[in-house]
């Protein structure tokens, strides 16, 4: 499986586009109950929601229409840790900002590690700036993310 782009992810994940998870191998892969063949292989299962999300995506067409997170209206009112910061964090940071050796040295494993990188700044500072942006080596966060981000930032970065 090659995930690093769509034309990738099409050519090399069998039955991706099949609505029948028993053969799409993407859903399969995320729904396996044993843990040595699901993944993201040794962590915890992505999240209902998450994977009801990818399921819809593939229902809709698995159609190559953009990494929106929020497509639609920008919600920016109101946005929570655990609802919003946490699950992106986790998606787009946690890959290489976790474990026993995280790179740059910069953990956002847990509440308390992220809460202190907004707090020296840095959060919002890596993932607005122009170059050397973090993700690093991805694309930018969307518009909508960062104003939710932010959004969440100003109203006192809150573990809600
Ligand atoms: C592919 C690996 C990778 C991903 C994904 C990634 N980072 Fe980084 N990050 C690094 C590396 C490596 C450094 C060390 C500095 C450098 O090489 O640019 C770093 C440095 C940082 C720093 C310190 C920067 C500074 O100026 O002191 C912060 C804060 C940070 N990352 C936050 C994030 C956030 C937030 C995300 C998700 C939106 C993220 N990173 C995603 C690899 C990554």
């Amino acid at each position: 499986m090659v995930l690093v782009s769509y034309q990738t992810l099409l050519s090399t994940v069998e039955h991706v586009t099949d609505n029948n998870w028993g053969e799409n191998k993407l859903m399969r892969v995320l729904l396996d109950s044993d843990p040595d063949d699901r993944m993201p292989y040794g962590k915890p299962p992505l999240s209902q929601d998450q994977i009801n999300l990818i399921g819809k995506w593939v229902q809709q067409g698995a159609k190559n229409n953009g990494c929106n997170e929020n497509y639609g209206a920008c919600e920016t009112t109101n946005v929570q840790y655990s609802v919003f910061v946490q699950p992106l964090i986790q998606a787009r940071c946690q890959g290489c900002h976790s474990g026993s050796n995280p790179q740059g040295g910069i953990n956002l494993a847990s509440y308390a590690n992220v809460k202190q990188q907004v707090q020296n700044g840095k959060l919002l500072d890596v993932v607005t700036r122009t170059s050397n942006w973090m993700p690093k080596g991805g694309a930018k966060l969307d518009d909508c993310t960062i104003a939710k981000l932010q959004s969440w930032i100003n109203a006192g970065a809150q573990d809600n």
